[in-house]
């Protein structure tokens, strides 16, 4: 079947909730994709932060195949090997005391919220509001939607959850007016991702660890998108240097399977009770052995070290191209790995520009363009991404 039958098919068998690009993807290797006309992409949206360690990469693929030969599931009514392994990985790489796992981001931070409200009611018994951030995203169950500080996601769904208070992000004193002593948990995500890469600074995320610690509220950090090695750190709280009371990962942690994860610390250990929480294919067999290699791979001596060089590389150059088109660049935001380019309001405009010169990017908004490629991606890599930037914003073709 070819593109247009596969879009046709698409067109009369799907709900269609999905703007997609006109490709079909049939293999990939390193930080390229190959279409079914056998064009190559350099792909720099990497599954929306997922392929840490691009395609095809052989461990991986290899350790999968391995598993899935032992055994595809048994539920968590067993102990499985491969999830106590990855669950001993987590730990003791992040210092938290316990992790727990589900299939997503969405569900991951479910449960985060979840454990918070358990300790709002069991630490203090009336507590049960959130705090979350403008801009923030945090999936797409109702509770996390509610928690999403993006209008857009909230149409036509009302009623939502009630008891969810908001904040601008990087405004501690705005977080100190809205707080009440009904709040139980704030939740932030280091680097706001799908709002268009906009960075916590230490300060702010220094400020609501002390405000937490005032006043005994679980401090949650979403590091869904910005976890696992995008920020140049294993953890983005290992390099703000402050410690939340929860984690939540997801993303790139399973390798390209479906996989979450919550790091938790004693405090929440302390209150939770058998039964809490449940999953049937959370931390399944494969998407465990999967992660274990993933995390194995980042943590190899240097590898960080060159996802921060690689980071600063590509920021520097996207900075160099915002001095050069500064009528068309309002501004350049990232950290590590991940970044953004605000020009408004040609963004989805630059991202098609760029997907026609065979380089795939995503424009978060009509306003950001975002950049999350594998960690792996080479600096030649990154040189062509920018000469064809550079190459485009230097066209006629703006109107
Ligand atoms: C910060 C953040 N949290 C949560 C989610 C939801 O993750 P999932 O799509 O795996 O449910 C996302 C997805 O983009 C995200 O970026």
């Amino acid at each position: 079947m070819d593109l247009e039958g596969i879009m046709e098919k698409e067109a009369r068998y799907h709900l269609g909730t999905y703007q997609r690009f006109p490709a079909v993807f049939e293999k990939g290797e390193g930080c390229y994709l190959f279409d079914s006309q056998g064009n190559s992409y350099l792909d720099l949206i990497s599954g929306i932060s997922v392929n840490l360690l691009g395609y095809g990469y052989l461990p991986l693929v290899r350790a999968i195949q391995e598993e899935v030969n032992n055994l595809i599931h048994v539920s968590n009514l067993f102990y499985s090997r491969p999830q106590v392994e990855l669950a001993e990985r987590l730990v003791e790489k992040s210092g938290f005391a316990r992790v727990f796992f589900s299939n997503s981001g969405a569900e991951a931070n479910e449960v985060a919220l979840k454990m918070a409200r358990f300790y709002g009611h069991r630490k203090h018994k009336d507590r049960y509001k959130y705090l979350s951030f403008y801009r923030s995203f945090h999936g797409r169950t109702f509770l996390t939607l509610a928690l999403t500080g993006q209008e857009k996601f909230h149409q036509d769904l009302d009623p939502l959850p009630d008891g969810i208070l908001f904040a601008s992000l990087n405004h501690l004193e705005e977080v100190e007016q809205v707080l009440d002593d009904k709040v139980c948990a704030i939740i932030v995500e280091p680097i706001q991702g799908e709002g268009g890469i906009y960075p916590s600074s230490v300060e702010f995320l220094r400020g609501l660890r002390q405000l937490c610690d005032q006043r005994d509220i679980i401090l949650i950090f979403d590091e869904v998108q910005c976890g696992m090695g995008r920020t140049g750190s294993l953890f983005a709280f290992e390099h703000f240097g402050v410690r939340p009371d929860i984690v939540t990962l997801a993303k790139g942690l399973g390798g390209g399977l479906p996989l979450g994860a919550v790091l938790v610390n004693d405090k929440i250990v302390e209150i939770t009770k058998k039964g809490d929480q449940g999953s049937t294919f959370g931390g399944n067999p494969i998407c465990a052995r999967s992660a274990c290699v993933v995390i194995d791979k980042i943590s190899e001596e240097d590898f960080l070290a060159e996802v921060r060089e690689k980071g600063n590389y590509l920021g520097e150059r996207l900075k160099q191209l915002a001095k050069q088109f500064s009528s068309l660049i309002t501004e350049v935001r990232g950290l590590g790995l991940m970044w953004g380019i605000d020009l408004p309001p040609h963004a989805r405009w630059l991202s098609q520009k760029l997907g026609e010169k065979r380089i795939l990017v995503n424009a978060v908004s009509d306003h950001t363009v975002r950049f999350l490629p594998p960690l792996v991606i080479k600096k030649e890599e990154i040189d062509l991404l920018v000469e064809n930037l550079e190459e485009i914003l230097a066209s006629s073709d703006w109107q």
